[in-house]
């Protein structure tokens, strides 16, 4: 048996393909290791939204050149592959900057890691060339790549990747590539097989997952060709032992009335959306190619929370995006204000190679983006703990993931995603239980089960609209 490593960054997108990875090298005789310490293979499955993240994948190749000298010197050989989306842009760079690398692959051509490893593993000469994904022909790795494998209660489900919305602040599009969805078929047949193998929450994921358009399963009668994200949701609600949809990331102006109706019809579908807006000032929105502006995102916010009044949402926002000014940075303050959400990830503006926004005059000064993103995170903060602090007494749903801490205590899930922790049996993992809740921790919440709260998932969920 071969061990494998990999260290996953960046966003859930990268941890479903490391998954697959993992799925895909298991013929080959390879186990997942915990560390990378006496791996015969490494990878790194890379992440270059901002520049923080992509300077660590060179740090963490400095300390696997160290530990393949080392497997070197007792005999044994060890592969370093690199993966993501840093492979995908700075591939060659990689091979310069660290030629002890064997392998540079991009996201669209996991299923020829099994053929690269294989190559890289027979190739005597140690001072070969790192061998690169492009030498290999293009085609849809989701056709390759073996189904999903479920390890637990909660999955993520990928459906469409890439995209065209090029925000002049991103290099997704250059990254991922040009948006692709999956048919329907494969993505109801990936999520009928997760549910079989016991999983009971799925998170449908996608650079921009709302818009989805995959090819219709079958074409009866002449109905569309393709469907949109709410008539995908709605399919999968029907898969029996599904308790739980989400999906994310969203773009605004991709949520369309199908998918809003889903919110409002569907129980399975968690009143939680993660919708970014990025910013609350229109001249900032328009300068990040949003093609929105904050009036349009509060109307949509208000039609969502018409079809489903319980729907909590959470948001990524920019700070110091070039010529942000003060009255701009205020009209983000006054946007979270005014619309409130249970959670949010918030950046300081990091200039990326190649994407248009880099190149703007007027670039903000760094302590400037720091006062900023300091407010905005206090804001924030203050209004995720009203959230959960509003929870104190509530009755919520919630889905038992894992055994916890102490004997006899299992955690799980509010619709919310915030950590229950309760006294419950065992047999409850897996199951939606009515929680009363009780008490309040930093990042999670406690409360007892509701007597007699062993009630069908779709009740209970309902329960809480
Ligand atoms: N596809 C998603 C998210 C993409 S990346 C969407 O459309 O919202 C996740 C988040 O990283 C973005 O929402 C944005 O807030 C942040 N981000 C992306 N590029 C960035 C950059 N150059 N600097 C700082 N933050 C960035
Ligand atoms: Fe990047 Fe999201 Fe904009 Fe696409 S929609 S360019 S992934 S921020
Ligand atoms: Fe990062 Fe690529 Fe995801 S840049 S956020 S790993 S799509």
């Amino acid at each position: 048996m071969k061990r494998l490593f990999i260290k996953t960054y960046g966003c859930q997108m990268n941890e479903y393909d490391s998954a697959r990875m993992a799925d895909a090298l298991a013929p080959l005789g390879y186990a997942p290791a915990e560390t990378p310490e006496g791996a015969d293979m490494v990878i790194l499955n890379t992440c270059h939204i901002r520049e923080k993240a992509a300077e660590k994948v060179f740090s963490e190749l400095g300390r696997l050149r160290a530990e393949k000298r080392r497997r070197e010197a007792a005999g044994e050989g060890m592969v370093i592959a690199v993966a993501g989306c840093v492979a995908q842009a700075e591939g060659a760079e990689i091979l310069r900057r660290a030629p002890f690398v064997d392998i540079v692959l991009g996201p669209q051509t996991y299923h020829r890691l099994p053929e690269m490893v294989a190559r890289a593993t027979r190739a005597a000469d140690p001072d070969r060339r790192g061998l690169v994904d492009t030498d290999f022909p293009v085609e849809s790795k989701f056709d390759h790549l073996p189904a999903a494998n479920a390890s637990g209660i909660g999955a993520f489900l990928t459906v469409q990747e890439g995209c065209d919305r090029f925000c002049t602040f991103c290099v997704v599009p250059y990254t991922r590539g040009a948006e692709a969805s999956r048919p329907a078929a494969d993505v109801i047949a990936e999520a009928r097989r997760l549910v079989g193998q016991g999983v009971r929450e799925i998170t449908l994921l996608g650079q921009n997952v709302n818009a989805y358009h995959g090819a219709a399963p079958h074409r009866v009668g002449g109905g569309p060709a393709e469907w949109g994200l709410g008539r995908l949701v709605r399919a999968l609600a029907e898969i029996e032992g599904l308790s739980r949809l989400r999906y994310m990331t969203s773009h605004p102006r991709d949520m369309d009335e199908a998918l809003i109706a889903a919110h409002r019809d569907e129980p399975k579908l968690m009143p939680f959306l993660h919708l970014p807006v990025q910013s609350g000032s229109d001249r900032m929105l328009e300068a990040m190619n949003r093609r929105h502006g904050a009036a349009d995102y509060r109307r949509l916010v208000d039609r969502l929370r018409a079809a489903r009044s319980d729907l909590a949402l959470s948001s990524d926002f920019i700070v110091g995006f070039p010529g942000e000014t003060d009255a701009d940075f205020e009209a983000t303050l006054a946007l979270v204000a005014e619309v409130g959400f249970a959670s949010a990830f918030s950046f300081k503006y990091s200039p990326r190679p190649g994407t248009p926004a880099a190149l703007l005059e007027r670039q903000v000064p760094e302590a400037a983006k720091d006062a900023r993103l300091a407010r905005l995170q206090a804001l924030l903060r203050e209004q995720q703990q009203g959230f959960n602090a509003a929870m104190l007494g509530r009755r919520l749903p919630v889905l038992f993931d894992r055994p916890g801490r102490y004997e006899g205590q299992l955690v799980g899930r509010s619709p919310y995603l915030q950590p229950v922790h309760v006294a419950a049996p065992d047999a409850l993992i897996g199951q939606v239980a009515m929680v009363e809740i009780r008490d309040l921790k930093t990042n999670s919440l406690g409360g007892a089960l509701v007597a007699g709260a062993a009630a069908t998932a779709s009740q209970q969920e309902r329960l809480s609209a």
